[in-house]
């Protein structure tokens, strides 16, 4: 329940001096913080995967594919979405998972396993926190599903039981896998684009033939019940990785505007019989954050409309700019000739498409240099899935730090409140919680851990 009066729970929010603010309470006594935290390394992951409806059947699809991957647990509420999980890592050459859960309740029985190491979930929104939570009180690191969270109590409480656990908990937020996306973080972490200042992310995609999949029709139920970007991880993740968020830099204050329910309104009414419900959702979700150093994010949600599909993918630097859609374009001014000994560098136009495929190839991320021909193999989404998956293996295998903390996706996820309250009250600016209690600017940069890089050390 959201709280709109003054004063809230220890996790709301204050209004002062016309602002929304949610304080960051202090870091309960017995925990530590999980920057740059890494456990013992893993020999095999082992894995339970609850949730096996559109997103989690592919799952164990993908980990077959991967070495030190195990997956020893399936759940879901129907049994037979388990058996065509069993089936599908069958396929693929790989054994059967030695346990299976079904119903409500089988998911608590797998996070209470005594032989898995990593809980992967996959289910609806409502349900990730709990799960997370729970999987981690049980000893297990968790991989979730986004947004991670749908509150800021829920945020806290994956910050704090990872903290107090010490238990990686990971948001799956496929995106920053990309292929363009890790090219450009790439290129600004070598300077290419100068200062970054402003970025752009969204999720835009008209989900019209996909309604009628989401299991007890969770997703339009959570949408006809919320205003605010209830999506938003598609979109900021990348551009905060750009940004370093809590690597040098910190997301301070948002402002959210939606539009009326246009088209929401009206799917409802197919839905749900004309004037059945009342649909919350704008059509599209605008949101403003500025960060402690002065950049700004723009962030937009539409499920609704006829829009094609985008994420908008935008940097914008003091030396150059990228945007990804509808198509991959880059731009870099003159200061950049040094860098590129070319000649065609202008601010005025994008560059050619054959230069523009060369500084890509030339500055592909090394992460997708040494996996890419798999991960476009395997597929999931075009391939980033494979890679977010692999990485993740190979950081618990490894010992290493993983590539998206709990502080990501609690950052990540608290738009979906802070975007709904913000709207509630007219789009009154709010100040941001800080997750990591005051330590967003110990880690330096975003870092992707290797052996190599490690050993080299
Ligand atoms: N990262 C991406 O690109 C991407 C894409 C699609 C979906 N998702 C995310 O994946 C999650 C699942 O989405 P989906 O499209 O697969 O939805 P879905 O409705 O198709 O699948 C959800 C599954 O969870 C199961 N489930 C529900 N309650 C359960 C319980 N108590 N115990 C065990 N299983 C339970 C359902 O039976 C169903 O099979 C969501 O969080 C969604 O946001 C992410």
């Amino acid at each position: 329940m959201l709280g709109l009066c003054a004063c809230t729970t220890d996790y709301g929010y204050k209004i002062r001096s016309g602002r929304i603010v949610y304080d960051t309470p202090p870091r309960p006594a017995g925990q530590q913080s999980m920057l740059g935290f890494a456990c013992d390394p893993i020999d095999t992951v082992r894995i339970g995967v609850i949730g096996l409806g559109d997103r989690g059947k592919d799952v164990p699809k993908r980990m077959a594919f991967i070495e030190h991957a195990s997956i020893r647990a399936l759940c879901d509420l129907f049994p037979e979405r388990i058996e065509r999980a069993q089936a599908s890592l069958v396929k693929r050459g790989a054994p059967r998972a030695v346990h299976e859960f079904s119903g409500e309740e089988g998911w608590k029985a797998l996070c209470e396993l005594d032989d898995i190491d990593l809980v992967y979930l996959a289910v609806p929104w409502q349900l990730h926190t709990t799960m997370a939570v729970y999987a981690m009180e049980h000893g297990k690191h968790v991989a979730v599903e986004v947004p991670a969270a749908t509150s800021i109590a829920e945020c806290w409480a994956l910050v704090n039981t990872s903290e107090r656990t010490r238990r990686h908990c990971m948001m799956l937020e496929n995106c920053c896998y990309d292929f363009f996306e890790l090219t450009c973080l790439n290129m600004v972490q070598q300077g290419l684009f100068g200062d970054v200042v402003h970025v752009e992310g969204s999720y835009i995609h008209n989900l019209d033939p996909w309604w009628d999949n989401y299991q007890g029709d969770w997703r339009m139920t959570y949408n006809k019940d919320h205003h605010g970007d209830v999506y938003p991880t598609h979109g900021i993740g990348p551009v905060c990785q750009v940004l370093g968020i809590h690597r040098g830099d910190r997301m301070e204050e948002l402002v959210a505007m939606d539009t009326g329910a246009f088209s929401g309104q009206a799917k409802a009414d197919a839905r749900y019989g004309e004037g059945a419900v009342e649909y919350a959702n704008g059509d599209l979700t605008s949101t403003m954050i500025r960060t402690h150093k002065g950049k700004t994010i723009l962030v937009e949600h539409d499920v609704v409309t006829p829009r094609p599909y985008n994420r908008m993918y935008q940097i914008v630097g003091t030396k150059g700019y990228a945007n990804k859609y509808p198509t991959r374009g880059l731009a870099l001014g003159s200061d950049a000739a040094e860098i590129l000994s070319s000649d065609d560098l202008t601010a005025e136009k994008y560059m050619s498409d054959a230069k523009r495929d060369s500084l890509l190839a030339a500055f592909k991320h090394p992460i997708a240099k040494e996996i890419e021909a798999l991960a476009r193999k395997v597929g999931g989404h075009g391939g980033m899935d494979f890679i977010m998956d692999y990485r993740l293996i190979y950081c618990l295998h490894n010992g290493l730090p993983l590539d998206e903390d709990v502080y990501d996706a609690a950052e990540w996820s608290s738009l979906v409140e802070l975007t709904e309250v913000s709207i509630a009250h007219g789009s009154m600016p709010v100040v941001m919680p800080d997750f990591t209690r005051g330590e967003w600017d110990r880690l330096d940069s975003l870092k992707f851990y290797t052996c190599r890089q490690e050993a080299g050390r």
